[in-house]
């Protein structure tokens, strides 16, 4: 299996500010082995872990993480709730906390019409390249992401992203050689799985944050779920003995 069946998704976001360090330091409290995290890249070019296209709703800053240099956005803060809030992380420390902690990474390389994907990766590899205690599986929403990711570092396993599988997802898997479709767990039917894994193709989830949701899923052969709760599954005697 490329990932484990929990996967911390943005960490453990329903316990803690997502994409954080505190986050993914949370997953591996909790029992957990791998862990999801969004990059994307400061005005000067340096990665930082964040998913949303603008910053406000999560920071209380305007604009968007490519509007300020990484200097600045170090200062930021990630706020959930009533938690304490968490210095926005950039991915050089997430990878070494992710290498302490023995954690494997699926790391979402985002794209929209700003940021895009593929730069962002040509900007990543290389801090990663020399971390073979990394395990590591990259995926995108972004074909054009993953182009650039076999080409550059074909080695590490990809995973297409898709909310509703498309019709032509055979073609799109093809063109990148990816290992593992991640999906919208919500659109998804269990022909659907049957059909992605007679191809020999893992299946992974998102976001599941109930237990009998995530049965329902492995019962159709899903081979992991992303959850922001990884605690319900990883504490859960049913999930376990699967
Ligand atoms: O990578 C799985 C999932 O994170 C994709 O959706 O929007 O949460 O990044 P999103
Ligand atoms: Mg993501």
């Amino acid at each position: 299996m490329l990932m484990s069946s929990v996967i911390g998704h943005r960490g453990a976001r329903a316990l803690v500010a997502e994409n954080t360090l505190a986050s993914i330091r949370r997953v591996a409290e909790l029992g957990g082995r791998w862990v999801e995290l969004d990059v994307q890249l400061s005005r000067d070019g340096v990665p930082f872990l964040f998913h949303d296209d603008q910053l406000a709703p999560l920071t209380g800053q305007t604009g968007r993480v490519g509007d300020y240099d990484a200097q600045q956005l170090e200062q930021m803060q990630v706020i959930h709730g009533a938690q304490p809030a968490q210095p926005l992380a950039s991915l050089a420390q997430a990878l070494n906390l992710c290498i302490e902690l023995g954690l494997g990474l699926n790391l979402e390389l985002k794209s929209d019409g700003v940021q895009r994907g593929a730069k962002t990766l040509e900007v990543c590899w290389p801090m990663m390249r020399d971390r073979p205690e990394l395990s590591l599986v990259i995926s995108s929403f972004d074909p054009e992401a993953l182009v650039v990711a076999r080409r550059l570092c074909p080695a590490v396993p990809r995973s297409c992203l898709f909310e509703a599988l498309p019709k032509n997802w055979r073609d799109q898997v093809d063109q990148v050689a990816a290992r593992a479709i991640h999906l919208d767990a919500e659109p998804l039917q269990a022909e659907q799985v049957a059909q992605i894994k007679q191809l020999g193709l893992e299946v992974y989830c998102y976001t599941v944050n109930s237990l009998e949701q995530g049965l329902k899923l492995r019962k159709w052969g899903v081979q992991g779920i992303f959850t922001d709760a990884p605690q319900l599954f990883l504490d859960a005697p049913e999930w376990r003995s699967l």
